[in-house]
């Protein structure tokens, strides 16, 4: 479904990625660990086209691309196969749950209003927001607003998702509730990549996890292999930190 190889990225001297590869399935949930500033939400700017690698290629649904390109054409076709869902929401905030959600598709997708009308109410259903169709942001929790975020992921149909942190600016409270929402899309067989901080979502939700340090991977495997026998003593370190509270032997 998605192959990533050798990317590479540089602010200024700053060399934030090098030499990143890796490969979802369709159906895989990619959970993406990493301490910060490991390059993780660089990593998934870049192949949003966010961002312009200074090297690397991914194939996605059957499409080669290189990295490194600036073509508007190539960028509106990934972005056409792609939903990126954002730590802050970035919801419009004069807009409502239901316009918030039928953008996606009226301006990126050229889809008709009425349309996009019924695909972003069943979205938004979907996300057990059917009842807050006419709130604007600031009417909705944090949690509420975020599952509008994935709504208007979901709408557009996309071949993958991906997820940066979409639960740390969350009150606590509230995490659940997008993180039982993202499970819910697993479950249904969604591709998704998620770049997250929780841990016990990574551990019993991703079908892989990818363990970034430094602007490489340092390690990639199954949940199992990786929470409980990790190869590298700087993944056996990092995950020790979070993993206080599991009863892990690591
Ligand atoms: N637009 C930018 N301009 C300059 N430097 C940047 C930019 N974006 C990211 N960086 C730098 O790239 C490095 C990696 O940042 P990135 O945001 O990818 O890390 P991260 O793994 O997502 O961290 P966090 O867990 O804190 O979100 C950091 O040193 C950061 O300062
Ligand atoms: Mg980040």
């Amino acid at each position: 479904m998605l192959s990533v190889r050798d990317v590479h990225k540089s602010f200024g001297d700053n060399h934030v990625l090098k030499g990143v590869s890796f490969d979802v399935g369709e159906g895989d949930v990619v959970a993406v660990l990493g301490a910060s500033g490991s390059g993780k939400t660089t990593l998934l700017r870049c192949l949003e086209f966010f961002e312009h690698a200074d090297e690397g290629e991914m194939e996605l649904d059957g499409m080669s691309v290189d990295l490194t390109t600036h073509s508007a054409k190539i960028t509106r076709q990934i972005r056409q196969k792609t939903a990126f869902v954002f730590q802050n929401y970035n919801l419009f905030n004069n807009k409502t749950a239901l316009e918030n959600v039928m953008l996606g598709l009226t301006v990126a997708r050229k889809t008709d209003k009425e349309k996009a009308r019924e695909i972003a109410t069943a979205a938004l259903a979907k996300v057990g927001l059917a009842e807050r169709l006419d709130y604007y942001p600031c009417e909705l929790s944090g949690g509420q607003q975020q599952r509008v975020g994935i709504a208007r992921a979901l709408a557009v149909n996309p071949k993958i998702i991906f997820f940066d942190e979409p639960t740390s600016a969350l009150d606590p409270e509230l995490v659940g509730e997008v993180l039982d929402t993202i499970k819910q899309l697993a479950k249904e067989g969604t591709t998704m990549v998620v770049v997250t901080h929780e841990m016990s979502f990574a551990r019993d939700v991703a079908t892989k996890v990818i363990y970034m340090d430094g602007g490489v991977i340092l390690e990639q495997g199954k949940p199992d292999k990786i929470f409980t026998q990790p190869e590298n003593e700087r993944t056996r370190k990092f995950l020790a930190r979070y993993l206080q509270d599991f009863d892990y032997n690591i």
